[in-house]
């Protein structure tokens, strides 16, 4: 037996929770891995919402669906996550984030606490009893560590007959490794905002 890496982690999360013609967030496109993950998940009656901050990073997403023929199943919006509830107006099955900057890139264009508290908000709205958010969080980067801890600190205190809050890491790594959490919608709740 061999325990799930991280990112391979996050991937069964997201399989487990998207089903053909559902409805699916890449929170963070970046150079568009999970979207294109998602793509092949939510198959041609689903959709994929792909949002990122920078041009670099849409391009990157846009590309890598078209190589792969998938451009139909998503739509790649450069807009920040925090605007989530200005598109989607349907119930969603998953979403993914990747939090920190795009590798390769600008450093300084990183998430944030404050807009990626308020994304997770609007998606627990949106998401379907069932549905599930999931967090890569990377926290080596500056001001990443403030980022982790007003994520947990927001997490921790969602109401548990709710929403079931998962922390999936590998606690002896050296150089601040990723960790998972995970979101997953039990019960619909009223959200105040
Ligand atoms: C760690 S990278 C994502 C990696 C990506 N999942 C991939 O497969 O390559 C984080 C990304 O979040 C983006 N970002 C930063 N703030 C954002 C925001 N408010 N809304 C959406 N994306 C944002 C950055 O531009 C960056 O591309």
């Amino acid at each position: 037996m061999k325990l799930e890496r991280v990112l391979q982690y996050a991937q069964t999360l997201l399989e487990m929770s998207v089903s053909e013609g559902d409805i699916a967030v890449d929170a963070t496109a970046g150079n568009g891995h999970d979207t294109l993950f998602l793509a092949n998940l939510v198959g041609d009656d689903g959709y994929v919402y792909a949002f990122d901050v920078q041009k670099e990073a849409v391009d990157a997403t846009l590309h890598r669906l078209l190589d792969n023929a998938l451009e139909h199943r998503a739509i790649v919006l450069k807009d920040g996550h925090e605007n989530v509830a200005n598109y989607i107006h349907k119930p969603v099955s998953a979403a993914i984030f990747n939090l920190g900057y795009l590798p390769g890139s600008n450093h300084e264009i990183v998430t944030k606490p404050n807009t990626t508290i308020q994304a997770i908000e609007s998606l627990l709205k949106l998401l379907k009893v069932g549905g599930m958010i999931v967090l890569v969080v990377y926290h080596g980067h500056e001001g990443g560590k403030n980022e982790r801890d007003e994520v947990i600190r927001y997490v921790s205190d969602l109401p548990q007959k709710h929403v079931h809050v998962l922390r999936y890491e590998f606690m002896n790594q050296k150089n601040d490794p990723p960790f998972i959490i995970a979101l997953e919608k039990v019960k619909e709740f009223l959200i105040e905002g």
